[in-house]
């Protein structure tokens, strides 16, 4: 029988972020809705990016750790988890909370205009070349423009195994000008401030990628938080 997975109901052993903590917070105001995010992910990196509890996992922009919450209650836990983000508050209260001997969390100093404007310019992320199976980067190239996105495309082809897999989410459209911050009249909803949305043109999206070495294995539009589109991209 194929229906929808059933939701699952928190684990009142495993620690939630408080409510503003969690990113995305309109979306998260139920402890439930937060878990079942974290859930789906993790049900969706399974049948697409090949997750399971020996896959090493980078969770770039990460968060409290909504992804952790989902291994923590769908898989009990992977090989390794990493958790890395440029906001101090969350990186340390995940660190404080849900990190242990398969999960852990890196705050890093980069330079973001919306999350961490007084960060240093830099396109790292704290692994080592090769050395992940699976990239999870959910809702961080939609915070991101084109320079930015190119530099880390660069540093997750860096960072994957031979076999591995990114799955990121990013605002993308057919027949639109390559790059645009706070498109106007997008997705009905509005744009404020810094990077709220940074929408990309398709082709021109897919170009940065196989620039830095990575190709499509596959793309579904539109079916994430406010719109965004899902990418499962592999070193080319
Ligand atoms: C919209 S939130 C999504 C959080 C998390 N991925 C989730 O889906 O719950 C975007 C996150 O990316 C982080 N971020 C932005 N630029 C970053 C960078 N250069 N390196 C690491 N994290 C970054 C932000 O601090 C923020 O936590």
């Amino acid at each position: 029988m194929n229906g929808p997975a059933p939701e699952i109901v928190p684990d009142p052993t495993i620690p939630l972020p408080p409510y503003e903590l969690r990113m995305g917070g309109r979306h998260f105001k139920k402890d439930p809705a937060f878990v079942n995010a974290g859930v789906r992910d993790v049900r969706q990196l399974r049948q697409r990016a090949g997750l399971g509890r020996r896959k090493r996992v980078l969770d770039w922009g990460c968060g409290a750790g909504r992804l952790a919450v989902g291994i923590k209650h769908l898989l009990g836990h992977v090989e390794d988890y990493h958790g890395v983000d440029v906001q101090p508050a969350l990186i340390g209260w995940a660190q404080a909370h849900l990190a242990d001997e398969h999960h852990r969390f890196t705050l890093v100093d980069a330079h973001n205009a919306r999350y961490n404007p007084r960060g240093r310019p830099s396109f790292d992320i704290p692994a080592d070349d090769g050395s992940v199976d699976v990239v999870h980067g959910y809702s961080v190239f939609s915070h991101m423009l084109a320079d930015d996105v190119a530099g880390y495309a660069a540093t997750i082809r860096r960072i994957l195994a031979p076999e591995g897999r990114a799955w990121l989410t990013a605002f993308v459209e057919e027949e639109v000008p390559d790059c645009v911050e706070n498109p106007d009249d997008y997705l009905d909803l509005r744009w404020d401030g810094a990077l709220h949305c940074v929408r990309y043109e398709r082709h021109f999206f897919e170009q940065l990628m196989w620039d830095a070495g990575l190709a499509v294995s596959e793309f579904v539009h539109g079916k994430e938080t406010d719109g965004q589109s899902v990418y499962v991209l592999r070193r080319r």
